[in-house]
């Protein structure tokens, strides 16, 4: 008998068909999440569950899933998993980490460049039918060119940002648990505290995972702490920032500029301060939407799926 297997969104094709020429799959064939309820229902009989990061994995649903062998979420990021609690049953969890560290580096560089350059202001001005003339200090912005770039957190997806930043001739600060060489050497990047990134970065950028650690890392004395010309990017995960504070210091001109891929919570209500304010981007996490990017993630989530339900070693599991 085939293993069965929960995929929890309609996902790039050929992530469906690697899993169903092995398993008997079940699909919220959606755009839309599966409700909550729905989801504890059809777990009861699977084998394995192929989810997003917008299900939350926790005891309530593995108590529900008596023949789970395998989580395997198709992202890099797992804070929506409880995976001490997997670990504690045995069940190993997979993600897809390394494939969409480019295409999230471009991204980020894509919101900073917006941010810096205000070309969400700019498209508004024109669709609102109020260009009439060039203007010499029409949308002045800073340069990035020669200008300092703070990378919180040098993990794979900060060192691809740092590597960008070369093009731009940027001095690159970055703090992280520990000094990485490798970045000093191959970007000259510079090692410094949080304080110092914060006092002397023109444009700082958030790559660190969610945890009770960062949670609310940038809050309003983070902000405070920057100059107020500083535009904050962050394409990590939204808990990484105070909302409430942000608003304020993008209110006060605290900061300048920020540019969020991520947002607490996800969806950011449509009537959000941080939607409405002309010094502020949302886009709705997509930093990793590159065609190629999302098709190879839901293949290797289908991969890691396939080994677990197999009992085998999945290729990416973090908690091995
Ligand atoms: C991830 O993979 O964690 C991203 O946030 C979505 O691609």
């Amino acid at each position: 008998m085939k293993p069965k297997v929960l995929i929890t969104r309609r996902v790039p094709q050929p992530g469906i068909d690697l899993v169903a020429a092995q398993c008997d799959v079940e699909l919220w064939d959606s755009d839309l999440p599966i409700p909550r309820a729905t989801l504890l229902e059809k777990v009861a009989d699977k084998d394995g569950i192929y989810c997003l990061l917008t299900e939350r994995i926790d005891d309530e649903l593995l108590d529900a899933a008596p023949n789970l062998k395998v989580v395997s979420q198709m992202a890099v990021g797992f804070d929506n998993i409880d995976v001490p609690a997997c670990t504690r049953r045995g069940i190993p969890v997979g993600n897809t980490p390394g494939v969409l560290t480019e295409t999230t580096a471009d991204f980020t560089w894509s919101l900073l460049m917006a941010a810096a350059r205000r070309i969400v202001e700019g498209v508004e001005y024109v669709r609102a039918g109020h260009w009439v003339t060039w203007g010499p200090m029409l949308l002045m912005g800073p340069d990035l060119y020669g200008a300092t770039l703070g990378v919180v957190g040098m993990g794979r997806i900060g060192q691809a940002v740092a590597r960008r930043a070369m093009g731009f001739g940027m001095r690159i600060l970055y703090t992280d648990a520990q000094p990485i060489p490798d970045a000093e050497k191959e970007f000259g990047a510079v090692y410094v505290s949080m304080d110092q990134l914060l006092a002397e970065s023109d444009f700082i950028t958030l790559h660190v995972n969610l945890t009770p650690e960062t949670y609310h890392m940038i809050d309003a004395a983070a902000l405070k702490a920057m100059k107020p010309s500083a535009i904050l990017v962050n394409a990590a995960r939204g808990g990484v920032v105070d909302h409430d504070a942000l608003v304020d210091a993008l209110r006060t001109g605290e900061i300048a500029y920020a540019a969020l891929d991520v947002t607490e919570p996800e969806p950011l209500p449509a009537d959000h301060p941080l939607v409405h304010l002309p010094n502020c981007i949302v886009v709705p996490h997509i930093a990793s939407a590159s065609i190629a990017t999302r098709t190879k993630m839901a293949t290797m989530a289908a991969e890691n799926l396939l080994a677990g339900v197999r009992g085998e070693a999945l290729p990416n599991c973090v908690n091995p």
